[in-house]
């Protein structure tokens, strides 16, 4: 293998090998047997011809693609379901909240995207494929196979801050809305689901916001759908989390459109102590004497049925008696991370039970990765089991 990559154009390997290409081999095995299998067998072979080069042949398929064949067939927590019943892809996939909600209803997804090396790891470990990487790549999205049903994305709402401390949004073409644009204009899915913060509405005076309804009504012709939804008031996790949904629908391919409706809002039973199901003692997520803020810590936090929060210098209890909004920023500064006071003392949610607190199943597996970084996924996330409440109201339109 060593003389025939000494052959190419060593730089242009490299990088093909450590991205797109490690993702185009895992989506190869993951779709077996469907046609995006032959979609990304065809591009396989385009990458090989336009390198003009005998890249994929035996010596190579022997040593790396016998690696890559035994990292992809492991036996994970999360397959795709055996006979599915309808295809999503999942752009801006971060850990895949959208993949284990869609496969639960018995989807398959046949396109991933994701740059966050941290994120294709964890993603890697739960359902077996590496995502491609950056979505505004013309060689990314040209890995999209032709049809499938449903387009799924939580597409990043900084861009649309900045957007708007700049020159408005209709200047930001190069925002990723942008890119979600471009792929439903492409492919017209029947049906799109995507996410994001709740000020998406009232950014730029609501500007913003019309402007991606306009976009996806009048220009690419979907009926839309949309609402803010809080994990707290729609499935049974005591997360005071407001998102906003919105949900497209290709009438000439869907035509039962109109009976779409949100699900309905449902009690909540569950408390904070049913979240907080852990593994062992761990002493690192504790606060110790020797910490500055450790007395102030323990006169305020005097309850154990109340998740805590840092408020700059100070902390406080969240009133809800809900845990507060679990952000993309917990654990880069220890602060960011919700308190709670249990037998042992004081100490921050651990990295698997904020996962617990977006709904993610006790199977999942949170890789060997900084702490930092996965309470960073599970604040990035979705709450998994409100968008399968989601998706099961766009199935019975489908
Ligand atoms: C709000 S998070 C979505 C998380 C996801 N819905 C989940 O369930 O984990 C947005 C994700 O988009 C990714 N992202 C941002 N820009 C991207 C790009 N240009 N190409 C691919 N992924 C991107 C980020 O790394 C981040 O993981």
């Amino acid at each position: 293998m060593n003389n025939i990559l000494k052959e190419m154009n060593a730089n242009y390997i490299k990088e093909l090998l450590s991205e797109e290409l490690i993702a185009l081999f895992s989506h190869i095995q993951a779709n077996k047997g469907t046609k995006a299998f032959k979609h990304y067998n065809q591009n396989l072979i385009k990458i090989n011809n336009s390198l003009n080069s005998q890249l994929f042949n035996d010596e190579y398929n022997e040593s790396l693609y016998k690696t890559l064949k035994n990292e992809y067939n492991r036996p994970v927590p999360f397959p795709a379901p055996v006979n599915p019943k309808f295809t999503f892809i999942d752009l801006f996939a971060g850990i895949g909240g959208f993949r284990i909600a869609m496969q639960s209803l018995g989807g398959k997804s046949i396109f991933s995207s994701e740059w966050n090396i941290a994120a294709k790891k964890t993603f890697l470990a739960n359902y077996g494929e590496v995502p491609f990487g950056d979505i505004t790549s013309e060689q990314t999205k040209s890995f999209i196979p032709e049809n499938f049903d449903i387009l799924c994305g939580g597409f990043p709402c900084q861009a649309f801050s900045i957007a708007g401390a700049r020159k408005g949004f209709e200047d930001s073409r190069g925002t990723l809305f942008f890119d979600v644009e471009q792929i439903i204009s492409t492919h017209r899915p029947k049906v799109f689901l995507l996410e994001n913060v709740k000020n998406l509405i009232s950014h730029d005076s609501g500007n913003t916001f019309q402007t991606i309804k306009n976009i996806l009504s009048k220009k690419l012709g979907y009926v839309l759908y949309h609402k803010v939804m809080n994990t707290m008031d729609y499935t049974n996790i005591p997360q005071n989390r407001e998102r906003i949904f919105l949900v497209g629908f290709d009438p000439v391919q869907v035509t039962r459109f109109s009976d779409f409706q949100f699900p309905a809002k449902i009690s909540l039973t569950k408390g904070i102590s049913d979240m907080l199901i852990d593994e062992k003692h761990n002493d690192k997520y504790y606060y110790h004497e020797t910490h500055p803020y450790y007395h102030e810590l323990n006169q305020t936090i005097d309850s154990r049925d109340t998740v805590y929060q840092w408020r700059r210098v100070y902390v406080r209890a969240n009133k809800s008696n809900v845990c507060p909004t679990l952000t993309a920023n917990m654990g880069t500064g220890g602060h960011n991370v919700p308190l709670i006071r249990d037998d042992f003392g004081i100490r921050k949610l651990t990295p698997r039970e904020c996962f617990n607190f977006q709904g993610f199943p006790q199977e999942f597996i949170l890789p060997e990765i900084a702490d930092s970084k996965v309470y960073m996924q599970a604040g990035n996330s979705v709450t998994v089991p409100l968008i399968h409440r989601i998706g099961e109201e766009i199935l019975k339109i489908l």
